[in-house]
């Protein structure tokens, strides 16, 4: 794989006299792509029916023979205001039943036919217009589903998609759907919540308490079902007019739909990475972390969507929006230190990015994004991310070709899983997320490279140690793959804590054939109440109680004996959520019993392994020390190893 830089360029939002030597300026820096288009819809079709392609030919055609790359976006995140004439109740409806207003973008409800059908239709003319043309070499759908907050949908479009998805959930005879069927999967006899029909069944908000957790669980699947459809049809379109591979730019934590499932229907997958806006809006940290990595990004999220997208990808993923200096969204938008842009597209390269693209060209100077950077400034001087653009463009130049290489460990992440910790968090605080990025914190301590991987995969070989925590649900079929080796399978907390339909198994969970172990009981903890473990660290927030048979080995307990981390055969069992001393001293060992290379690393320094690189991230402002290297501050050392 070769390594590429690009942008993201709105020609519609500059004079075209200027189009020229924009594309000139972005080939003489080093850049291969360009995306356009993905907000345009009122400049393409300024009324029903009316196109305009005029301009959009003479952009693609400018900027092709400059010897750029154009990625084609489709304009669905922005329906145009007469849109709304057509389809008044196509808007999506938010938890509170309000109807999100025109006004800004992303104002569709994905169970809406009729926008459906509109977005068919603009899909269809881009790609029988540019699906062979010789500069669109690949195809963005929409923007960024669920930003926004717009997955979940309560609207009336929604309920009557949801009625029809149930019914094929719990099917009867004919398409009337098995009512009782659903009762007994849900436990409606609770508190009287028996049916008698589907078209009783509404969404699950503005219940007086609590909806029932099946319920509310089935409308997430639904929820993410509807993303996957919608992406789906653009895909088929495409596809039929256009050779060109197709990606959609997917988001930093955002979880609400099924990302490995819709990315089936692309060729590769790509993530918008804003490392500074991530850090004061998402990583859940102390102030003082914030403060010190406000101007670099904290040095792991980054990381772990790289490689949750490659594992999205099925290997081939780029970062489609890159962060250039300051951004306008976040409750604070610092600038990045001297060299943050340079040092986050090498980041994204050592764990196998083909492409980093910067988010934008040029600062807007309208509308809402007025106070984001890009490469140039409103006045198109030289912003600083163009001149870190053209030192990464030169040194990729003379990087060989690369292959991001099979990591030692991997995690299982399940959108799913996600949706089950967030319908029943059982403590405040307590997400499947934090789960997650808290082992994956852990094991980056210990220098470890990692893949990412679905719960939809059987067969675990080449991996040493396998992750799989907080899988509420695991179908019998994941469980036999984990217990089947030949690495060590990490599971827990809350493994097979609930059935497809959000009830108790009995037998007891965990309930793996091999695994000598029980959870009896469990509980949530207050944040200023954890519990000590003997040797040190620490369980937060959530423990549960295990009742151990015979065969089971304690591997870490609480200071009054009670057992935490249990081990059968060649699975381990945590029953708790661990602080960062307690994951390490239960993953430390396991390494070193399985033979992978493990290095304490001080929290600002971050290896990752290429099949044939070793890459050092430095994110603090001073020195460090690690694994007998001095690491400048804010730097990348890359070195080659023999293959
Ligand atoms: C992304 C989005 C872009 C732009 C950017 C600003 O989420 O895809 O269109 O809004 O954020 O940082």
């Amino acid at each position: 794989m070769k390594r590429t830089i690009g942008t993201c360029y709105y020609p519609e939002h500059w004079p075209e006299e200027i189009w020229a030597e924009d594309a000139a300026r972005m080939a003489e820096a080093g850049l291969t792509w360009v995306r356009i288009g993905e907000f345009a819809w009122s400049r393409l079709e300024p009324a029903p029916g009316a196109y305009d392609f005029g301009w959009l030919d003479r952009a693609i055609e400018t900027l092709g023979r400059a010897g750029l790359r154009v990625v084609l976006g489709t304009p669905t995140a922005t329906p145009p205001r007469w849109m709304l004439e057509r389809h008044p109740d196509m808007l999506a409806v938010d938890v509170e039943g309000r109807p999100r207003k025109f006004g800004s973008r992303r104002h569709y409800c994905f169970s809406h036919e009729g926008y459906r059908a509109e977005s068919a239709r603009i899909v269809t003319e881009l790609a029988r217009r540019y699906g062979h043309n010789p500069h669109v070499a690949a195809w963005q759908t929409d923007n960024e589903y669920g930003c926004h907050d717009t997955t979940l949908s309560y609207s009336e479009a929604a309920r009557e998609a949801f009625r029809r998805w149930l019914r094929a959930r719990y099917p009867g005879t004919g398409n009337g759907g098995d009512i009782a069927a659903l009762n007994a999967a849900w436990g409606n006899v609770f508190w009287s919540m028996e049916y008698d029909d589907f078209d009783q069944i509404d969404l699950p908000n503005l219940t007086v308490t609590e909806p029932n957790p099946a319920h509310a669980l089935a409308f997430r699947r639904f929820s993410s079902d509807q993303v996957a459809s919608f992406n789906r049809a653009q895909v088929e379109i495409i596809r039929a007019h256009s050779d060109a591979p197709i990606t959609h730019n997917f988001m930093g934590q955002v979880t609400d739909f099924d990302h490995f499932g819709l990315a089936e229907d692309l060729d590769f997958a790509s993530w918008d990475s804003y490392p500074l806006g991530f850090l004061e809006d998402r990583v859940v940290a102390e102030a003082g972390w914030k403060r010190r990595f406000a101007r670099q990004g904290d040095p792991d999220f980054q990381a772990f969507h790289h490689d949750l997208y490659r594992g999205v990808g099925r290997g081939r993923w780029w970062v489609m929006e890159q962060q250039p200096g300051p951004v306008n969204w976040a409750p604070y938008n610092p600038a990045p230190l001297p060299g943050m842009v340079r040092l986050w597209s090498w980041e994204a390269f050592a764990h196998g990015a083909e492409a980093v693209c910067y988010f934008r060209w040029r600062q807007a100077p309208m509308a809402q994004e007025q106070l984001h950077a890009g490469m140039l400034r409103p006045d198109s001087a030289e912003a600083p991310a163009l001149a870190e653009a053209r030192q990464v463009a030169r040194e990729i130049a003379e990087a060989p070709e690369v292959s991001a290489g099979r990591a030692p460990v991997a995690i299982v992440f399940d959108y799913d899983a996600d949706w089950a910790w967030s319908v029943q968090p059982h403590g405040r605080g307590l997400s499947y997320f934090g789960l997650v990025f808290g082992l994956y914190r852990a094991l980056r301590g210990l220098g470890l490279s990692i893949d990412i991987v679905p719960a939809s995969r059987r067969d675990f070989s080449g991996y040493g140690l396998i992750f799989a925590p907080g899988l509420m649900h695991m179908t019998p079929e994941l469980k036999a793959a984990l217990a089947a080796g030949p690495g060590l399978a990490v599971i827990g907390p809350r493994a097979g804590a609930r059935d497809a339909d959000m009830r108790i198994p009995v037998p007891l969970p965990p309930d793996l054939p091999r695994l000598d172990l029980r959870v009896a009981r469990l509980e949530s903890l207050r944040p200023d109440m954890p519990v000590p473990l003997s040797g040190g660290g620490q369980v937060t927030g959530y423990r549960e109680f295990l009742e151990l048979g015979p065969g089971a080995q304690v591997l870490l307990a609480t200071d009054d004996g009670a057992p935490v981390a249990v081990r059968s055969g060649r699975i381990v069992y945590a029953g708790a959520l661990l602080d960062a001393a307690g994951w390490r001293r239960l993953i430390a060992p396991l390494c070193a019993e399985q033979g992978i290379e493990t290095v304490a690393l001080p929290d600002g320094v971050r290896r990752r392994e290429t099949e044939t690189e070793t890459f050092w991230f430095n994110f603090e402002t001073r020195e460090e020390e690690a694994a007998g290297r001095t690491l400048p501050p804010l730097s990348v050392t890359r070195e080659v190893r023999g293959v």
